[in-house]
């Protein structure tokens, strides 16, 4: 039978597609950094999501109050705080998705490359434990610089001799998301209709969206193009500057975060057709990691999606890209390598 558990638009959808909450598998997921800005967030669309059975939140400090506050919410995971690096194995025990929003953000006239120097140790110490704890859970990585947080957690996953790059994920759809709004404003769309695959990377110019794939489709003028290509680019930094050194994106990171791990959750409970774009071990493009359409299985990545047919303006931006994605990349291996 069909249970309708929840109004939450994209986290519950699972529930319409064949299975009742009540007969869904059992999933922990474990939230690292759960007492941030994102995280806390993060945690109450989690807590709100019936695929999940089990939540761990983990932080560094002040978890045991998050997880005391989002425990009382009368849903289906059974809620636990974990607080200290000594309670980090715990936190990290069973679970089948790890979502990390550890680190610090970006202030006004900050790169996302500016954060590497610490969120890079961050990274690095929580995927070593994750390596120990649970190393076949599929890692949603949010942490920034994603073009080098992801290749660091590769590295240190084949260090341990765990890595599976089918469970390894940099989550890119926060670029979706504002691409789709973006994108059904200017074509005057309904946005819950509106689709964008976003490509490259998470940064600046590494930010492909290819809105010549958007549908519906739209007559909008090169211009336009240019002009919302850009706003997805800058959406990051769009927020930084109107919270004036105050950190980044944290509501629409969560809402981006909690679809993609909803679609991961739907992927292992073997709903089919599940496609997200992410931020993969890659072959689309002669880069080693890169984000594409990806479709979601069992294990994880169960295919990635090739590019498509792109137009010229998005052929120039996708060679563009390459050099500084490369260079982010490298600068992630080269990090998880020598300290
Ligand atoms: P925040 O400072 O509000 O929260 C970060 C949390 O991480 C804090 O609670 C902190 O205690 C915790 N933390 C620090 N070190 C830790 C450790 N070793 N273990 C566990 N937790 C630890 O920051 P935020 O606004 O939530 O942003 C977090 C990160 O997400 C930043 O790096 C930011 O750039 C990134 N981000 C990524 C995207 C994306 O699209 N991928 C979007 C928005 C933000
Ligand atoms: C974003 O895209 O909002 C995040 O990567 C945070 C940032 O620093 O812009």
């Amino acid at each position: 039978s069909i249970v309708r558990r929840s109004s939450v638009p994209g986290v519950s959808s699972v529930s319409r597609r064949g299975f009742a909450s009540g007969s869904a598998p059992e999933r922990k997921v474990a939230v690292l950094g759960a007492a941030g800005g994102i995280g806390q967030p993060l945690s109450l669309l989690m807590k709100l999501n019936p695929l999940v059975s089990r939540l761990a939140l983990y932080d560094i400090a002040g978890t045991p109050g998050v997880a005391a506050d989002v425990s009382h919410i009368n849903t289906r995971s059974e809620v636990a705080g974990f607080a200290g690096e000594e309670q980090l194995g715990q936190a990290l025990e069973g679970a089948d998705v790890v979502i990390i929003p550890a680190g610090v953000p970006r202030k006004p006239g900050m790169t996302r490359d500016d954060l590497f120097n610490i969120n890079a140790g961050i990274v690095k110490s929580l995927c070593t434990a994750i390596a120990k704890y649970c190393p076949h859970a599929l890692v949603n990585m949010i942490s920034n610089p994603v073009n080098s947080t992801v290749p660091i957690a590769a590295e240190v996953f084949k260090k341990a001799g765990t890595y599976d790059e089918k469970r390894l994920f940099g989550v890119t759809t926060l670029d979706v998301v504002r691409a789709k709004t973006f994108y059904a404003g200017k074509a005057r769309a309904n946005v819950a209709d509106v689709n964008v695959p976003v490509v490259g990377g998470h940064a600046g110019i590494t930010i492909l969206p290819l809105f010549s794939q958007a549908t519906p489709t739209a007559n909008l003028s090169d211009e336009e193009i240019e002009a919302l290509t850009k706003r997805t680019q800058d959406g990051g930094t769009e927020v930084v500057e109107a919270k004036a050194g105050k950190g980044s994106a944290t509501l629409s990171m969560a809402y981006a975060g909690a679809i993609f791990a909803d679609a991961c959750l739907k992927g292992l409970n073997g709903v089919p057709d599940v496609v997200e774009c992410s931020f993969v071990q890659s072959n689309v493009t002669e880069l080693p990691f890169f984000a594409s359409k990806v479709r979601l299985g069992k294990n994880g990545v169960e295919e990635v999606l090739g590019l498509g047919q792109l137009t010229d303006y998005e052929k120039k931006g996708l060679e563009a890209l390459k050099p500084e994605l490369l260079s982010s990349i490298e600068k992630g291996i080269k990090f998880a390598n020598a300290n």
